[in-house]
C-alpha cells in the first residue's frame, strides 16, 4: 500500500487496472470500524484510495482542527490489512497552495442543520472534496451515511457541476450499545460516553412515533429534543424531506431524522434515514445510486 504525497505519485501507480472503476474513500483519519466499512463497501466495486486529511478549511473558530487526532502510521495500519491499493495524504500547501483563491459554496442543502451551526463549514467540504476529486480522479467515491447531510451537498454538487462521480453513502456503525462510531467519540470520558447515548436514543423515539403512525414533523421532532435532555447543548433536532433537506409539516416518502448535540468537549451527530408510507416505516439509504451499485458490483 503506497502512500501518495501528490496526485503525480497516484497516477504513477496505474490503478485503473482491467476497466475496473477506481474508489475513493475520502476521510480525516482518526480511521475507525466506521471508516473501514467504507473502505470494505469500496472495494467491491474496484481499486480503493483513502484520502487521509484534515481539512483546515472546513473547521470554523474555535473549533477543534488543532486538536484534531492525527496519527498516520495507526490509520496505516488499519487499513492496510483492507487491501486498499494507496492512500492519498497530502499536505496542506499541496491543497491549498499559496493562496486557495476558489471555494465551492453550496446549494439550498448546504442550509441550516450543520450549516446553520457551523457557518462555512460546507463551502470547506465541497472545497476540498472537489479538490480531491480532481486529483484522484476517482468514477466512485464512499462517504459515511452518519454524515448525511455532507452526503447530500456532496451529491448536489457532483450533479450540479457535472462530476461524473458515482456516490456511494454507507451505513452508520454503531457501538453494541447503539452510539454512532465517530472520530469525536474519543474526546468523552465514560460519563460524557454514557450521556452521547442520548442523540441514538432521541433518534429512535422519532421512528418509535413514525411507527404510532404519527406524520406531523414538529411532533416527531419534539419527541426527539425532548430525549436529548443529557446533552449539554443541543443543536438541532429536525426532520428533512430526503434528498433536498426541505422542511415539510406532514412526512411522507424519504426522511431524515436528524440530531446534534454537544456533550462534554465533543459536538455530536447522528441521523435516521427512514420511508414513511402508509403502510409503515422502513429503514432507507440517502443517495439513489447504492441500489444500481449493489445490483450490478464493478460496473460505472
Ligand atoms: O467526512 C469527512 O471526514 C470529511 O468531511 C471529508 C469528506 C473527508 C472532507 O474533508
Amino acid at each position: 500500500m503506497k502512500v501518495c504525497r501528490t496526485p503525480a505519485d497516484l497516477d504513477a501507480l496505474s490503478l485503473r487496472r482491467e476497466g475496473r472503476p477506481l474508489v475513493l474513500v475520502p476521510t480525516m483519519g482518526a480511521l475507525h470500524q466506521g471508516h473501514l466499512s467504507l473502505v470494505d463497501l469500496g472495494r467491491e466495486f474496484g481499486p480503493v484510495v483513502v484520502s487521509i486529511f484534515v481539512n483546515p478549511k472546513q473547521f470554523g473558530e474555535g473549533e477543534d482542527f488543532e486538536s484534531y487526532p492525527r496519527d498516520l502510521e495507526r490509520d496505516l495500519s488499519l487499513i492496510e490489512p483492507l487491501g486498499v491499493d494507496a492512500v492519498f495524504a497530502p499536505d496542506v500547501a499541496l491543497m491549498y497552495g499559496a493562496r486557495g483563491e476558489v471555494t465551492v459554496l453550496p446549494g439550498n442543502r448546504g442550509q441550516g442543520l450543520c450549516g446553520g451551526d457551523r457557518p462555512g463549514h460546507f463551502a470547506g467540504v465541497l472545497t476540498v472534496v472537489a479538490k480531491l476529486f480532481g486529483a484522484v480522479r476517482p468514477d466512485i467515491a464512499v462517504f459515511g451515511r452518519k454524515d448525511a447531510q455532507q452526503c447530500l451537498v456532496i451529491a448536489q454538487m457532483v450533479e450540479d457541476l457535472k462530476m461524473g462521480i458515482r456516490l456511494i453513502d454507507g451505513p452508520t456503525v454503531r457501538e453494541p450499545d447503539g452510539l454512532a462510531m465517530s472520530s469525536r467519540n474519543r474526546y468523552l470520558d465514560p460519563a460524557e460516553r454514557e450521556r452521547a447515548l442520548c442523540l441514538s436514543g432521541a433518534l429512535a423515539a422519532g421512528r418509535d412515533l413514525l411507527v404510532s403512525g404519527e406524520r406531523q414533523s414538529a411532533e416527531v421532532a419534539a419527541a426527539m429534543l425532548g430525549k436529548l435532555a443529557a446533552a449539554d447543548q443541543v443543536e438541532y433536532a429536525e426532520v428533512r424531506r430526503v434528498p433536498d433537506l426541505a422542511v415539510e409539516e406532514q412526512l411522507s416518502g424519504r426522511v431524515l431524522l436528524a440530531v446534534a448535540a454537544r456533550v462534554g468537549p465533543a459536538r455530536l451527530i447522528d441521523n435516521f434515514v427512514v420511508d414513511v408510507s402508509e403502510t409503515g416505516v422502513t429503514d432507507a439509504v440517502l443517495l439513489d445510486e447504492i441500489a444500481e451499485h449493489r445490483g450490478s458490483p464493478g460496473m460505472v
